[in-house]
């Protein structure tokens, strides 16, 4: 979703805004943005509607500069994307810009005061609103002190401006991530976050601002995470972190991991084909430290339960949005099967308005990649607020969700740039393969079945390294359907959520309507959309419903609808000329063929996406992280 890039220094801040604004360009947006303050002329905003070069263009036609600026990405909440509606939004006439993240919720009434105060509105956003009103307590602070100078604003350490946006921000309901800067201080960024992140980086007589950390590569890798209602005043040399309502906080400097901050494309030609042939890689890493065979059990360093408290659960809220979702539903098939406790999986964006009847024994695990999702946090703060405990199993290292929740497990999977998740959802599940053991051997699975879960868990790098293998056969494959207009993906089981995420995996890159489906279910109406242009995507390596599905496929190609197979070497056999194409993988056990299947999937979404000259990577109108409800 949208971006934030900020910088103030000893050097010009243009192209290192340009360059943070493309590194942001994986969180999905439509247009973007800059400001630059300096000392001899004053504040330039340049702004454009699409990607991030056409403010290139009009960059070139300008000559912005200054050693303090911000940069933005949008996305388009309120207004549609245009150059107008681009941030930074200028207030007050001019006295001041802002770049926001987040919605407003009360933007409308505080819309009409402030025109009716006499500012003017020229865009359609939330976040002109906070430039106003940031600027209407800004003149007031300006007629009690007229004749305020750089040197005797930093000498108040910046007070009047605290004042005024800390006023701002008592009024404002929703969420932001946000950052100010005022014409006439050109020294000086006033940024402030709540439920949308916002980091510091510092540096050697410089600062840096950003949404992420992704922007920061190379200029630092010492970041200040800023939490809600915190107000960050940042010069080149100083960093003041206060409280909303509280006052000064102490700013916890650390050092950011260096596999979070590595995100080139490694020679690929898009980060999602990166990300899919890093999964033998991302789910060693998931699963490092984490198998104890001697015990026969799994281990998790971050859960902050004892033994006690998760025996005595009774049951298990998975909730997520999206692929994370898909990979809760995973995790209920493995919960229920390793640990024999009842799951319930919930659409967090359901879940956070619902009143479930839960009960004591119930631990909540939100799922996410990102740790930003709005509605994730969301139905995870509701559980916290019921009392329930609630982890969270996500990828982004002190992401809000991690932070929030009461304990929790992370995928260690890297920074995941393409929009469309990959080796985040493998993880995932490795994750709750490694949950569901642990809770199991609690509970009834015997040490040799514990061994032997370990064992296929050791061994499943490399399986997926040979599923990689059918790359060309999917291309193939992907060119010969990449025409058609509709898919049906199908499974049963543990292969019934690997056939949602295949259909969500599709539409999202590729512009095609696909539906999932268990594959019997499929009698119950979608086969009436089957024809010789409808293929369906079988999901069906081997196992105890293999037969069955065979005779869903059977029903698919008497209607004349191509079938594609996914399908293990017995399998392949066994179907036969059953199916139009197949896709070989190796032989799992069943509560690992998820993590197996996904593989020719995301390769099938992949080269059909690119068949079609789509944007693989920031596919239209969507956002990697969903900072809004
Ligand atoms: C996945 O391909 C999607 N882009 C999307 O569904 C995503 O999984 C969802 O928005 C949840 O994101 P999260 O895992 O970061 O919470």
């Amino acid at each position: 979703m949208c971006g934030i890039v900020g910088y103030v220094g000893k050097f010009d801040c243009v192209d290192f805004l340009v360059q943070g604004l493309r590194r942001l360009e994986y969180r999905g947006y439509d247009s973007s943005g800059i400001v630059t303050v300096n000392k001899s002329g004053g504040m330039h905003v340049a702004k454009a509607a699409g990607r991030i070069d056409k403010l290139v263009a009009k960059l070139a036609q300008t000559e912005m500069s200054g050693k303090l600026g911000v940069g933005h990405t949008r996305w388009a909440t309120h207004g549609p994307a245009t150059d107008v509606n681009s941030h930074p939004h200028v207030g007050g006439d001019g006295l001041l810009a802002v770049v926001h993240n987040g919605v407003i919720e009360n933007f409308r009434p505080l819309k009409q005061r402030l025109e009716a105060a006499g500012y003017c509105f020229r865009s359609a956003t939330d976040t002109e609103v906070v430039a106003h009103l940031i600027a209407s307590y800004w003149e007031l602070e300006l007629a009690a002190q007229p004749d305020l100078t750089p040197k005797s604003m930093a000498a108040q350490g910046y007070e009047p401006l605290v004042r005024a946006v800390r006023a701002s921000l008592q009024k404002l309901h929703g969420t932001y991530g946000l950052a100010v800067v005022f014409r006439d201080y050109p020294d000086v960024i006033i940024a402030a976050k709540l439920g949308s992140p916002l980091v510091v980086g510092v540096g050697d007589g410089e600062h840096f601002l950003a949404s992420d950390p992704s922007p920061l590569v190379g200029g630092t890798d010492k970041i200040v995470y800023l939490d809600d209602h915190e107000i960050a005043v940042i010069t080149a040399d100083s960093l003041r972190v206060l409280h909303r309502d509280l006052g000064e906080k102490h700013a916890d400097v650390q050092t950011l991991a260096t596999n979070t901050i590595e995100v080139d494309m490694a020679g690929y030609e898009h980060f999602m084909l990166k990300e899919i042939f890093e999964q033998p890689d991302t789910l060693r890493n998931t699963m490092r430290g984490r198998l104890k065979p001697d015990e026969a059990t799994a281990h998790f360093g971050g859960l902050n339960l004892t033994a006690k408290e998760l025996r005595s659960v009774r049951r298990i809220v998975l909730t997520g949005c999206g692929t994370s979702w898909h990979a809760g539903l995973v995790g209920e098939y493995l919960i229920e099967e390793l640990a024999r406790i009842p799951v319930e999986v919930e659409y967090a964006s359901e879940l956070r308005y619902r009143n479930p009847p839960l009960d004591d024994g119930t631990l909540v695990f939100a799922i996410t990649q990102s740790g930003e999702t709005a509605d994730t946090l969301a139905a995870m703060r509701e559980m916290k607020r019921m009392g329930h405990m609630t982890l969270a199993i996500s990828n982004v290292v002190g992401s809000s969700i991690a932070k929030e929740a009461h304990g929790g497990i992370y995928l260690h999977a890297g920074p995941e740039i393409g929009v469309a998740s990959t080796k985040a959802f493998t993880s995932q599940c490795a994750a709750l393969t490694m949950l569901a053991l642990y809770l199991g051997r609690m509970r009834h699975l015997s040490p040799v079945q514990g061994a032997q879960i370990i064992e296929q868990l050791q061994a499943l790098p490399d399986k997926v390294n040979a599923a990689l293998e059918c790359d060309a056969v999917v291309r193939r494959i992907a060119e010969k359907y990449a025409h058609c207009r509709t898919f049906l993906y199908l499974g049963r089981q543990f292969n019934f959520p690997a056939a949602l995420e295949g259909a969500l995996k599709l539409k999202e890159i590729s512009y095609i309507h696909a539906e999932g489906y268990p594959a019997a279910e499929m009698k119950h109406g979608p086969i009436a959309l089957v024809d010789s242009e409808t293929p369906s995507v079988f999901i069906v390596p081997q196992g105890a419903v293999f037969d069955k599905v065979i005779s869903n496929m059977e029903e698919i190609k008497a209607r004349g609808g191509p079938v594609i197979a996914i399908t293990c070497s017995e399998g392949a056999k066994a179907i036969g000329a059953l199916a139009d194409d197949i896709i070989e993988i190796p032989t799992v056990a069943d509560f690992l063929q998820p993590i197996i299947t996904a593989i020719p999937t995301q390769l099938l979404a992949y080269y059909i996406a690119l068949e079609r000259g789509c944007d693989v990577d920031k596919p239209r109108n969507l956002a990697k992280s969903v900072t809004v409800e």
